[in-house]
């Protein structure tokens, strides 16, 4: 896994912005609000489509489509977690993403040379199913330590579970209470919850039909996982729950959910670190803009395009409220890592950014 470590001289450097530099980077790019800079201030609202309540009705209808009807049909037949999580995943890409359906419909150029080809294998006898064929012989554009490549849905969804084991394995503590923020149907949460038995997980989510869908592979599966209602712009019921376990170590983590946020508030991570906790965050998060006008990383991170104005598109702020706390002295940074991993697309990577709580 290519990862920049933090004592590399770019990565220092942009961490090191002042918030004048960075406030104007980021103008450079997108439209951004600087009165929301840390939060959008009382009265100000996002764009319609990026307010909490549309965000969840989106995602309340897309997980129950794409994920949750799936679900209800396969859990009690698969036995082995990893098998029903891999099919989830490729179902998830099959009928809920622009590529899966063009793919499957042989529509578009891409679509009709991979039809074309699943059925000059069937000629010469191969049995698979079209979506079989889909699976493991699509060249689908990803992106993996920076390096763009093309590769099947197969070895993405494997790289994915690869990614993820790897980056927890390197900062798990004993006694560890991993939070999963904006954790959709739970594809990090039962991950987790499988690849280490001792971690207690909570599956913090904004739609009931993510959270449903994370509570049936719980039930199936007997894995350690509570799920909570969760609104990263309301975030008091979470951190009092966060205050109250027992673990003394917390991993937060986020995977493109605070993409959804526009402008987060700092007073989240703020009252996160004021817990009596050793706390880690790990953000995999479409930031690479937000960190370098590099166009190598450009090409892989698209900022918020300018028609969605100031307050509305992905997230615009997390690396700005990263640089505050860093130069408050509340946090130390362990990893910034442009364009970390995509496995759907290569225009929107996500960035990774680990940081932990001063002692
Ligand atoms: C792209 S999905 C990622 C889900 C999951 N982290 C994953 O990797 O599969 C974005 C998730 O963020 C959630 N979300 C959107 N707006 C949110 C908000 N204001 N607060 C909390 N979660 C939110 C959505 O419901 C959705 O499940």
């Amino acid at each position: 896994m290519t990862s920049i470590a933090v004592e590399s001289l770019s990565a220092r450097r942009t961490l090191e912005r002042s918030e004048e530099e960075q406030l104007r980077h980021l103008e450079t790019l997108t439209a951004f609000d600087r009165a929301s800079k840390y939060g959008m201030p009382e009265g100000v609202t996002q764009s319609a489509t990026w307010t909490a309540y549309e965000r969840k009705l989106i995602h309340d209808s897309y997980w129950k489509d794409t994920v949750g009807d799936f679900l209800a049909r396969e859990i009690q037949h698969e036995k082995k977690f990893i098998t029903l999580w891999s099919c989830t995943n490729y179902h998830e890409f099959l009928v809920g993403s622009s590529m899966g359906r063009t793919l499957q419909t042989a529509k578009g150029r891409r679509g009709k040379i991979t039809y074309l080809m699943y059925t000059l294998r069937k000629l010469s006898g191969h049995k698979g199913s079209h979506s079989d064929f889909i699976i493991e012989n699509s060249k689908l554009p990803y992106v993996d330590g920076g390096v763009e490549g093309a590769a099947s849905l197969k070895y993405l969804v494997s790289r994915r579970w690869e990614c993820f084991s790897e980056l927890i394995s390197r900062y798990l503590k004993e006694d560890t209470l991993f939070v999963d923020l904006g954790s959709g149907w739970g594809r990090y949460s039962t991950l987790a919850a499988s690849v280490f038995p001792n971690l207690d997980v909570i599956s913090a989510e904004l739609s009931d039909s993510g959270r449903t869908c994370t509570e049936m592979i719980t039930q199936a599966f007997g894995f350690r996982i509570q799920t909570v209602a969760f609104n990263y712009l309301d975030w008091g019921l979470l951190v009092e729950r966060l205050s109250q376990s027992r673990r003394p170590n917390l991993i937060v983590f986020s995977n493109h959910s605070i993409e959804q946020v526009p402008y987060l508030n700092i007073r989240l991570f703020e009252e996160l670190i004021g817990l009596d906790k050793n706390l880690r965050f790990i953000h995999i998060e479409p930031i690479g803009w937000q960190i370098s006008n590099d166009p190598a990383i450009l090409r892989s991170s698209t900022p918020p395009l300018r028609k969605f104005e100031e307050w509305g598109g992905y997230n615009k702020n997390l690396f700005l409220i990263v640089q505050n706390l860093l130069r408050r002295g509340l946090i130390d940074v362990d990893e910034v890592a442009p364009n970390f991993l995509a496995t759907d697309s290569n225009r929107n990577a996500g960035s990774l950014l680990v940081f932990h709580k001063k002692a």
